[in-house]
């Protein structure tokens, strides 16, 4: 049995103003292909014969999650409600408790970030299957791998060696090292998607975060069902330590297997992520919505409420929303978090 996990926890800070905390990334159709990244997210496995998935989000977004699934008609999920954040280790931990309940111990679990894009849903498919084979093999802890195409330190990287061995997992490296990655060829970047049975990721994680497996596994036995929605005791939740499963479980287990994934993949965190990952036009601007564009070029303009123009200006992001505009530089995509705090700092 196989149970997909989407994890919908974050927030898409680098993508304000569309991402806000109220909606953010995951819940918003950033493409205008009328459909959320996490119900592209949802639909993306409806090849393949899984059981019905588990949501991890935070509790604020329980209704986004609920309304986004029922208007893809998609009936008895669970959706775990966090009480706050504490990053994807527990948020799986979570997820795996649950699964075990319903399905029993050595449920797989596809563990699949609510904010992603791909393209290529076969091959897709068939690296699932691959890894499905290893997960059950030797308890392996499965994870797919991208070719990468730029020395981008927000990734984990993999050092691959024979029969999806990991030889190394590296999370979030810095530039210099990244360069080297990316030069050296042995390297696949993690894309956060991973498969494994319940019983070994809890056991890893028992392993190197005692701490973490013990909290959530407090927390999960205050749980109680309100509808689809599950809580858990957010006293004991509290009292978890915030860690990613790369950190916290990946970096150190000698279970981890990597199915290389050959297609279009984009975490789209950032504006010119945005930009580069969808279709031009011939004046190579990606324009969403509403808008008139003259004598420009290499732009990212979205309209949402009203008409958007412009004229001999190039390399920009305008992003409008119906109480917000944002005019940036391409290059500084990654600074948009700056804006963020100062927006916060005068609330
Ligand atoms: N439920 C829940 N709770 N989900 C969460 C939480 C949380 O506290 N924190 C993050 N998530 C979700 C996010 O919504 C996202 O879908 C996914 O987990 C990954 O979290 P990110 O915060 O986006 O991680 P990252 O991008 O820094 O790094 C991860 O993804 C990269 C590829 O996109 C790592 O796995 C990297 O190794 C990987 O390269
Ligand atoms: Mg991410």
């Amino acid at each position: 049995k196989i149970v997909p996990v989407i994890l919908a926890g974050g927030y898409g800070e680098r993508l304000w103003p569309l991402s806000r905390s109220h909606s953010p990334k995951p819940f918003i159709d950033l493409l205008n292909v009328s459909h959320t990244l996490f119900q592209e997210t949802v639909l993306r496995f409806s090849g393949l014969s899984t059981c019905s998935p588990i949501v991890v989000c935070h509790e604020d977004h329980r209704f986004l999650v609920a309304q986004q699934l029922h208007s893809l008609s998609i009936q008895d999920v669970s959706i775990i409600l966090e009480p706050y954040g504490r990053n994807t280790a527990p948020a799986i931990a979570l997820a795996a408790l649950e699964a075990q309940q319903k399905y029993g111990e050595e449920v797989l679990l596809l563990v699949l970030p609510a904010d992603h894009e791909i393209q290529n849903v076969k091959a897709f498919e068939a690296a699932v299957q691959q890894a499905i084979l290893l997960a059950k093999e030797n308890g392996n802890l499965v994870t797919f791998g991208i070719r990468p195409t730029r020395p981008e330190t927000g990734y984990g990287y993999i050092r691959c060696g024979n029969d999806f061995s990991v030889e190394e997992f590296v999370e979030k490296p810095n530039l210099e090292t990244a360069l080297g990655y990316l030069a050296s060829e042995d390297y696949l970047w993690n894309s956060g998607m991973f498969l494994f049975e319940a019983n070994r990721y809890l056991d890893e994680l028992a392993c190197y975060r005692s701490d973490i497996h013990q909290t959530v596994c407090t927390a999960y036995r205050g749980r109680k069902e309100d509808m689809d929605f599950v809580r858990i005791d957010p006293d004991a939740f509290l009292q978890c330590s915030s860690e990613s499963i790369d950190y916290a479980v990946m970096e150190f287990t000698k279970k981890a297997k990597v199915v290389p994934y050959v297609g279009d993949w984009s975490d789209i965190g950032t504006w010119d992520a945005l930009y580069d990952y969808a279709e031009k036009d011939d004046q190579q601007n990606l324009i969403l919505g509403d808008v008139i564009a003259e004598d420009s070029s290499h732009c990212l303009i979205r309209s949402e409420s009203r008409l958007v123009s412009v004229l001999g200006v190039s390399n920009l992001v305008i992003v409008e929303t119906a109480d917000v505009v944002l005019v940036m530089d391409k290059d500084y995509a990654q600074d948009v978090k700056k804006i963020v705090q100062r927006v916060k700092d005068s609330d």
